[in-house]
C-alpha cells in the first residue's frame, strides 16, 4: 500500500457510529457476508458497542485512511464469568477497501490487545462456509477450524454451514 494509503488504527468514538452502520449496511446488501439484513442493522446497537467495549469489556477499532473510515473490528467478552477467556470477533472492511490487506492490520491489532490483555486466551468467531476471502484471513492468522454448523444461515433460497473458528493464544 502507498504512503498515500496509510492506514492507521485507533479505538472508534461515537462520532464513528453512522459511518459504521452505514457501511455495515452496504455489506449487508450483498447476501452471504453478514447473518443480519441491513434493517436488522441498528445505531444503537453500534453506539452501545462502541461505548461498552473498553477495558475489560473488549474493544472496538476502526481502520481510516486519510480521515475516511476503511473497516472496523471489535471483540466482544461474555458477562457469563466462565466463559471470559474466550473473545467473540467481528470485522469488516468496508466496501472498495478489501483485499489491500487492511483486514490483516487491524486482526494483527486486535490479537495483539488480546494477548496484551492477559485474560483472554481464545479468539472465537463465526464465519460462513462461503466466505472463502474472510476464511482465508483467518487461516492465515492462525485460527482453526473447530466446528460446522450445518445449514445453519440462509443465504437467498439455500442453506450455508456457519463454520467457528478458534485461535488460542499463548500464555
Ligand atoms: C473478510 C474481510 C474482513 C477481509 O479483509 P481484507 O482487508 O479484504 O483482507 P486482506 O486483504 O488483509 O486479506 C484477505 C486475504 O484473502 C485472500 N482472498 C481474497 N479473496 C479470496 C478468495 N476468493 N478465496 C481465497 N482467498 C481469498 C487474499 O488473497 C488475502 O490473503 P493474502 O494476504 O494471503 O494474500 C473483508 O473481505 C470483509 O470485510 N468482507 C465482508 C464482511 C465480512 O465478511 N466480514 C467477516 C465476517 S466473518
Amino acid at each position: 500500500m502507498s504512503d498515500s494509503k496509510k492506514i492507521n488504527i485507533r479505538q472508534a468514538t461515537l462520532n464513528d457510529a453512522n459511518t459504521i452502520l452505514k457501511e455495515e449496511r452496504a455489506i449487508a446488501e450483498i447476501p452471504g457476508y453478514f447473518c443480519s439484513s441491513p434493517s436488522e442493522l441498528s445505531l444503537d446497537s453500534i453506539i452501545n458497542a462502541i461505548s461498552v467495549l473498553k477495558d475489560k469489556s473488549g474493544v472496538f477499532l476502526v481502520a481510516e485512511c486519510n480521515e475516511v473510515l476503511v473497516g472496523h473490528a471489535f471483540l466482544e467478552i461474555p458477562h457469563v464469568k466462565s466463559l471470559q477467556h474466550v473473545a467473540e470477533l467481528n470485522m469488516a472492511v468496508h466496501l472498495g477497501w478489501q483485499n489491500q490487506g487492511i483486514g490483516t492490520m487491524l486482526l494483527h491489532r486486535i490479537i495483539d490487545w488480546a494477548q496484551e490483555s492477559k485474560f483472554i486466551r481464545k479468539i472465537q468467531l463465526n464465519v460462513r462456509a462461503t466466505n472463502l476471502p474472510a476464511i482465508s484471513l483467518y487461516k492465515k492468522m492462525g485460527f482453526e477450524e473447530e466446528g460446522r454448523l450445518k445449514n445453519r444461515v440462509r443465504v437467498n433460497d439455500s442453506y450455508v454451514d456457519d463454520i467457528i473458528m478458534g485461535l488460542s493464544l499463548v500464555a
